[in-house]
């Protein structure tokens, strides 16, 4: 009886953190596509029009509490899963049952972690400047919206390029896994399918790190 109710449990945390998941996924096809803008070689000129649309709009606001809310539901969640999963299986696994997909899954709680500190780090090249926590820098002469100046400043210091690329990979990573786990834990997975979501979740894994990675790079070597 208690152990139906923890698993009935399990299962409502896991299908609220795969959407929660899923939203934070589609978050980052937008800020990516946005942020793109700023390598296109015009000075943050279309970025700057792209920002200004998403500070006016009403909706995007909105959405900003949901994105953060989002990241709070998956977070706690995905650590009391870790814990209780942890608890659950006190022998592990013998070597013959690693996958390559457990390899993965394995290193969720870990790769989660290091996300987590990285946005903390970007949180104050950009987030912390707009609410104010953070001063201005120099560069972007008053204006706290100025991100183009700020990802100018923050890019051209190889050490905060290098933690923002290492952190692309292990982004990468979690994405990977993160992608084929919502869909298994929404009970969207079929044999006949599994194959088809492990390679798209592969792909978006790759096109989000390598398409975040392509703004560091630009600033460090081309701009
Ligand atoms: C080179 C890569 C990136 C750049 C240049 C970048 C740039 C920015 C900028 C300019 C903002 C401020 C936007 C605003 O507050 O209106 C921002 C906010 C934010 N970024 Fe990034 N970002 C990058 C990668 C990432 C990644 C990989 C994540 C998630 C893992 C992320 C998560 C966030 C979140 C949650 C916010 C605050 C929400 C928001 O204001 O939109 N960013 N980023």
């Amino acid at each position: 009886m208690g152990d139906k109710r923890i698993r009935i449990t399990t299962v409502s945390q896991k299908y609220i953190m795969a959407l929660a998941g899923i939203f934070l996924m589609l978050f980052l096809v937008v800020h990516l596509s946005i942020n793109l803008l700023m390598v296109v070689g015009d000075d943050g000129k279309l970025f700057g029009q792209a920002v200004q649309f998403m500070l006016t709009n009403p909706l995007i606001k909105i959405t900003e509490y949901v994105l953060f809310g989002g990241f709070i539901v998956h977070i706690l969640l995905g650590v009391i899963l870790w814990a209780v999963n942890n608890r659950a299986r006190p022998v592990k696994y013998s070597k013959s049952l690693k996958t390559e997909n457990s390899m993965f899954s394995k290193y969720m709680i870990h790769t989660g972690v290091i996300i987590l500190i990285f946005l903390f780090i970007h949180f104050f090249h950009f987030f912390f400047v707009k609410a104010g926590i953070v001063p201005i820098p120099e560069v972007a002469e008053g204006d706290k919206h100025d991100f183009f100046s700020m990802a100018v400043v923050t890019f051209q210091n190889p050490l905060y390029s290098f933690i923002y690329l290492v952190s692309f990979v292990f982004l990468g990573f979690h994405l990977k896994h993160a992608f084929q786990s919502a869909f298994q834990s929404l009970g969207l997975n079929h044999n006949k399918y599994t194959p088809a979501i492990k390679f798209i979740g592969t792909l978006y894994a790759i096109v989000i790190s390598v398409g975040f990675a392509i703004i560091p790079i630009y600033f460090y070597f081309f701009y």
